[in-house]
């Protein structure tokens, strides 16, 4: 086979090298427009995880790489005067420039045609060869050249960052973190070799030109971060190596392939450097090019396609957790100063979700238990209740306060419909349904959406609560979780335009073919083309929906729940006031989010007034629509200052179903990062819902401060004991209700 392979990084010289091994007949001609020893850059690392493949595909170059490289376990984060350490990640570096030396003499040494100081700028110039390989980087030529077929999407990063050196020596990978007048500034650091260590210095674009550093040049810049990190570098010196502040494009295509042109590594995808996988992405694309041209050595579209059918789920999901973990670096300021060191630690090393508490365990124990020591001191001041913290239990199984309510952990049973009510009663369903869960073990269960009217329900199947008959029938069930030691909440809810449908497993969303109940909602926009078009709420409407919720509430006292949570998400009737795409009016209650945010926040102050002082209000809202020009995060933000100004105790930050429209982006922990995000910028505890399924998970997120709570919903439909599964995996003892004290002294196998 005859290859041009346009550039001489880590992806175009290992595929090279690759091809060659598995048959030296292949001509590889390989252009390079830098010289031999010719670098941008200084260090790069490589996890211990990602050095297998590397290893298996060609030993000679893994002994020599690895010959090369410093080790080091530790990650050490300078925040504020602390110096926070953790061990056991396995990290191995070297310069790069040594890494392109070790893969040049191997490529020259099975012949491969090298040509250095040649940009190739003109593709048809290298005449006809069987397959041209576009490794030529994150600006790549090739890409460009055919971008109607790879249909790249590229997204520049907002902050600034440079790539400098330093003679400093560093015994782990080092973070540093510091505030100056202009902003702050974060340092990735890390030795490479006997006498260099890799210094990247990341701000935000504001703090980057408050220091007026667009004008600096590289002289300018080293000066100044000289001064800046002074105390950091300990008498050592900045170098330089033709060093520019740049910005992150995170670019992704479409296809890798088109006819007999191929994208490799930067070219096809970039990983943010601050998960450290830009390399290890490139010499893994480089083996399974290779491995696919060798299994399809007559059919080079079969090849092309089966390299990008193995890579591209490898990649995308390296790409996920590079993306959340810049998206840390761009967010710092949020934590900087608010969250105390080791939280501000935990935060960043479960950044990108790869890493999790679990993970940190396996890690290094002594970090961890540190660290959960200091979440229990946390806890116990927070609620008042007693917390053992010798060990200290792991962060899930910590108490929270909410007014007088303490939850004695912070596992929560997500609402959700059962669609088995009649008139709104609920039945022995309910009670089965959300009395096994409270003998699970979570420390709250929340009712389905329970509908403070018959015309507010969803189908004919929910659940309600606007007659003292069904106070009574909702008491039997509080009063069963309550005698098994748990807590309860009603989420009270009105279903507005998504009213009238039938029950889920008949059609979620279709409207109900006979039996329908008008309905109504601040717009009479349907929800979908055959749905019922709404009538538009006036001030007599929205007075008679005000005065359902707060009978609702006061019912729901006299039930015996613990919390009522307003439901204004998902695209029911307060949502929709609250969502500019389904609130369209032109008065008071339309227009901004303060218009939008009136009547539900009406509602909020009038159920909070008719609640008893000692139980808490938490309301669930969507903080994202998922629709562009839709409510979003920054409307979530100031929604929740608002809330909590009406009385509002923690917000249940879940996203969407506001609309058909909406493209939500799924995924692990997804909606996450709102619930962080609110509770950061809103100080205003929060839970976080959606995809959360592992204790790992739940631990991590708490540990971080990223929520208060965490919700689970379809775990807890697969899993009542889903809580007892997680206590008994982390050896942490949860008593067992009177009826089952047979099983102290069993230990249940589960394989
Ligand atoms: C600040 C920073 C820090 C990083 N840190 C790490 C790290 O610690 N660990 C890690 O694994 N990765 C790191 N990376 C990422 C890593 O550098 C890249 O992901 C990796 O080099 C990709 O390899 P590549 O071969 O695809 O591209 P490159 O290494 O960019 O190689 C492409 C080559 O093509 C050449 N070229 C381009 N166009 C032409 C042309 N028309 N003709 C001829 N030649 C051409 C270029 O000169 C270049 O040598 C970092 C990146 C940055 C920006
Ligand atoms: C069967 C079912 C019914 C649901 N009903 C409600 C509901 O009544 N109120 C609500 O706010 N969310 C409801 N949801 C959404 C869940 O509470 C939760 O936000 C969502 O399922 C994401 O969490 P998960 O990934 O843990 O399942 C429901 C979800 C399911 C699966």
């Amino acid at each position: 086979m005859r290859i041009a392979c346009l550039g001489g990084g880590p992806a175009g010289l290992y595929f090279a090298i690759s091809m060659k091994i598995r048959n030296p007949e292949h001509e590889v001609d390989l252009f390079e427009r830098n010289r031999a020893d010719d670098t941008f850059g200084w260090g790069v690392v490589f996890s211990d995880e990602t050095l297998g493949n590397i290893e298996a595909a060609d030993p000679p170059t893994f002994a020599a790489i690895t010959r090369a490289f410093a080790h080091w376990d530790d990650i050490e984060i300078h925040y504020r005067g602390a110096v926070l350490n953790s061990g056991g990640h396995g990290f191995s570096g070297l310069a790069r420039v040594k890494l392109l030396e070790i893969l040049q003499e191997r490529a020259a040494g099975l012949g491969v045609e090298l040509t250095f100081e040649t940009e190739i700028s003109d593709l048809d110039a290298l005449g006809e060869p069987d397959l041209v390989l576009g490794a030529d980087g994150v600006n790549s030529r090739v890409r460009e050249r055919f971008a109607a077929q790879f249909r790249p999407r590229i997204d520049w990063r907002p902050n600034r960052f440079i790539w400098l050196g330093t003679t400093l020596p560093l015994r782990a990978f080092t973070f540093f973190f510091k505030a100056d007048p202009h902003g702050l500034w974060r340092v990735h650091a890390y030795q490479f070799d006997a006498e260099h260590t890799t210094f990247i210095v990341e701000t935000t674009e504001g703090t980057w030109r408050r220091a007026e550093l667009d004008e600096a040049g590289e002289d300018g810049t080293i000066a100044f971060c000289e001064r800046l990190f002074a105390d950091e570098l300990r008498g050592h010196r900045l170098l330089k190596n033709k060093a520019v502040w740049r910005q992150f494009p995170i670019v992704r295509n479409e296809s890798w392939h088109d006819g007999r042109h191929v994208l490799l590594g930067d070219a096809a995808h970039t990983a943010h450097f601050s998960i450290g996988s830009g390399t290890k992405l490139a010499m893994e694309d480089a083996i399974a090019l290779a491995g696919a041209l060798a299994r399809a050595p007559d059919d080079l579209p079969a090849a092309l396609a089966a390299y990008e059918a193995e890579r591209r789920p490898a990649v995308e999901s390296t790409q996920r957790a590079a993306a959340a973990s810049l998206r840390w670096f761009e967010e710092t300021e949020r934590y900087f100063g608010v969250l105390e060191p080791p939280q501000f630690a935990a935060s960043l090393l479960t950044r990108s979700l790869r890493i999790t508490h679990e993970n940190l365990k396996l890690r290094d124990p002594e970090f961890v238990a540190g660290l959960d020591r200091w979440f229990a001191a946390g806890a116990a001041r927070q609620s008042g209740a007693k917390v053992p913290l010798d060990p200290p239990p792991p962060p899930m199984f910590t108490p929270f306060r909410l007014r007088d309510l303490v939850l004695p952990n912070r596992v929560v049973v997500s609402p959700m419909c059962m669609y088995s009510a009649a008139d709104g009663m609920p039945t022995d369903w309910h009670l089965v349904h959300l009395g096994s869960r409270a003998v699970g073990g979570a420390g709250l269960v929340m009712t389905e959406m329970t509908d403070v009217a018959p015309e507010a329900r969803i189908s004919p199947g929910c659940a309600g609560l606007w007659s003292a008959e069904h106070a009574r029938a909702w008491r039997r069930i509080v009063q069963f979780v309550q005698a098994q030691g748990g807590r309860i909440g009603v989420q009270l809810g009105h279903a507005g335009r998504k009213g009238a449908t039938r029950v889920m497993w008949e059609g979620i969303d279709e409207p109900l073919p006979e039996g329908a109940w008008p309905i109504e909602a601040p717009s009479p926009i349907p929800y979908l083309p055959q749905s019922q078009v709404p009538v538009p709420m006036d001030r007599a409407a929205m007075e008679r929906a005000k005065a359902d919720f707060v009978r609702a509430a006061r019912l729901a006292d006299e039930a015996g729940f613990d919390l009522v949570e307003l439901h204004m998400a998902h695209g029911y009737l307060l949502a929709s006031f609250l969502s500019p795409i389904t609130n369209r009016r032109e008065d008071e209650y339309g227009g901004s989010l303060e218009n939008r945010a009136r009547f539900p926040l009406e509602v909020l102050r009038a159920v909070r007034e008719a609640w008893p002082a000692g139980k808490p209000v938490s309301v669930r809202i969507s903080a994202t629509d998922w629709i562009p020009g839709g409510f979003d995060g920054d409307d979530a933000v100031a929604l929740a200052r608002l809330l909590k100004g009406a009385g509002c105790d923690i917000v249940d930050v879940s996203t969407g179903q506001t609309d058909p429209a909406a493209r939500p982006e799924y995924g692990r922990l997804y909606q996450t990062p709102y619930a962080d995000r609110v509770r950061h910028e809103a100080a205003m505890p929060t839970m976080t819902v959606g995809n959360i399924s592992s204790r790992a998970d739940v631990n991590s997120i708490l540990v971080a401060g990223r929520a208060d709570l965490c919700v689970l919903a379809r775990a807890h439909l697969w899993d009542p004991y889903w809580t007892r599964h997680a206590a008994f995996e982390q050896g942490y003892a949860l008593p067992w209700p009177n009826p089952y004290c047979a099983l102290a002294g069993y230990t249940p196998r589960f394989q």
